[in-house]
């Protein structure tokens, strides 16, 4: 049967679950503290960038299964299914700020007016759903509810796709009736078996720190296995490869690059590492993957000093922004790394992406110059350095680029190029591990 859903928290995961519930036949009301993104919303407008989204929201909206609302009282009020999706943000020297979680719970509490199931899918540190179920608790003098932890693992760009085909998902509860209900609004993935895990509280939010943790551990190793290559003389691909034909190791998230970034892999290792040190366990080798994960963004700026020598004065042209390829997002990226430590070393950049000038110029405004042109971007520069694995970027006319630019020396931080081609053209290929 289909449930009355409110998903409090309109961002990146707030607004694929709202649609893909509603999809599932459920109702659901999309609400947010920030009027402006709920107003573009009933504008038909979606406020970030995720392919697919669209196509689902706009069938979603038509059907009357998905509404927005800045009303968080009224949308608590009148839905039976509370999800809460906020922003976790983890604060440096303070820890994780739960700050927007707590505020929702106390909104629920106030507007408990009958039985609500509250599922938790923000990343959230280790005792926060026990925490919450006691908060609401106490300030509703009310028992009437339950809390369900109910971890996010899509990704970015790909989060239409990975909210419809999940390699599992993870309900953690305390309660029969929660779960059924649970159970219920994700009916269409239960019935295509798409593997359920039951458990907890701890364990579903050790499950998320987990497996974030451990694809950031995957990728920091092969980029220091990679940075081994460039000086013995190995090719990262071939290892990459050959090692991921072993089944206990798995293929992917095996791809060298200038490090990981993103709004969740920096902030829930961060986030791991202080849940240790609070209970007094050692969390050491997430550690060293946070400190190896700086080092590497950093060390594509030296690459680039190797090869070209004093950055001063430099023009670096800077294709991609975005952490990833297919989003605006640019929180943690490295390519907001590398343009600082670019600025430090007093070069001067020109930078274009597809998707996230927009976002990178609020951070930079006129110390880099954005270009809606790639090719606008490379004019008179020294160096390209290509940061975001765009697909546009994997045909680059270097030929054109060749006229265009004054240096020759293309740092590829994604491998994106042929080696070959690029030095057929006329320039030095500098990439990653081969
Ligand atoms: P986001 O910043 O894009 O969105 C959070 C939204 O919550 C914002 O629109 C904000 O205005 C709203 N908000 C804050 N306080 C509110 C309140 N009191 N009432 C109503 N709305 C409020 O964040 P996000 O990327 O969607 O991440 C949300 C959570 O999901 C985080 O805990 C994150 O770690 C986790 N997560 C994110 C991803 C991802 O790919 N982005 C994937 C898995 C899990
Ligand atoms: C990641 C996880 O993949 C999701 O399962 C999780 O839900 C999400 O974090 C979250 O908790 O927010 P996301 O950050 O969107 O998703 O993107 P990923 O595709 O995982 O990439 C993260 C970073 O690692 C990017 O900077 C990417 O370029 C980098 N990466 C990824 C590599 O450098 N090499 C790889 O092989 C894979």
């Amino acid at each position: 049967m289909s449930k009355r859903i409110a998903m409090i928290g309109t961002g990146y995961v707030g607004l694929v679950n709202g649609v893909g519930l509603a999809d599932f036949g459920n109702y659901v009301t999309c609400a947010d503290i920030d009027t402006n993104k709920i107003d573009m919303l009933k504008k038909n407008q979606i406020p970030i960038y995720e392919p697919g989204l669209q196509e689902y929201f706009e069938r979603n909206v038509k059907m009357g299964r998905l509404s927005f609302s800045d009303d968080i009282d009224q949308t608590i009020q009148e839905n039976e299914i509370i999800f809460i999706a906020v922003n976790t943000p983890f604060v440096e020297n303070k820890g994780t700020d739960l700050s927007y979680v707590e505020s929702v719970g106390r909104r629920i509490a106030k507007n408990l007016n009958n039985y609500k199931v509250i599922v938790t899918k923000s990343t959230v540190p280790v005792g926060t759903n026990r925490w919450l179920k006691e908060l609401i608790t106490k300030e509703s003098g009310n028992t009437n509810f339950d809390v369900v932890s109910n971890p996010e693992f899509l990704r970015e760009g790909k989060a239409v796709y990975d909210f419809f085909h999940p390699d599992r998902v993870v309900i953690g509860c305390e309660s029969e009736r929660a779960q059924e209900m649970l159970k219920d609004i994700y009916r269409a993935l239960y019935l295509i078996e798409t593997p359920f895990v039951f458990c907890g509280f701890e364990t579903a939010e050790l499950i998320k720190y987990s497996s974030n943790a451990f694809l950031a551990t995957k990728i920091t190793f092969i980029n220091q296995i990679a940075n081994l290559c460039e000086s013995v003389g190995g090719d990262i691909h071939l290892v990459s490869k050959a090692i991921g034909m072993d089944k206990r190791i798995g293929s992917k998230f095996l791809h060298p690059g200038p490090g990981y970034g993103g709004s969740c892999f920096p902030k829930d290792t961060r986030a791991l590492v202080e849940i240790g040190e609070k209970y007094n366990v050692e969390m050491s080798l997430v550690g060293e993957v946070i400190r190896i994960n700086e080092q590497q963004k950093i060390r594509m700026v030296q690459k680039l000093e190797d090869s070209l020598g004093d950055l001063t004065g430099k023009t670096i042209a800077v294709l991609g922004l975005a952490f990833k390829a297919e989003t605006d997002d640019i929180r943690e990226s490295p390519a907001v790394a590398i343009i600082n430590e670019l600025l430090n070393r007093k070069a001067l950049v020109a930078a274009h992406d597809p998707q996230a000038n927009n976002n990178a110029k609020l951070i930079f405004g006129e110390k880099v110059k954005f270009c809606d042109d790639k090719y606008e971007a490379v004019k008179n520069a020294d160096t390209l350095i290509i940061v975001t694995e765009w697909n546009e970027y994997r045909s680059l006319d270097l030929g054109k680029i060749k006229l265009l630019m004054q240096g020759d020396i293309i740092l590829d931080t994604r491998n994106l190029l042929a080696p070959a081609e690029v030095e057929q053209a006329g320039f030095k290929y500098v990439g990653v591990g081969r």
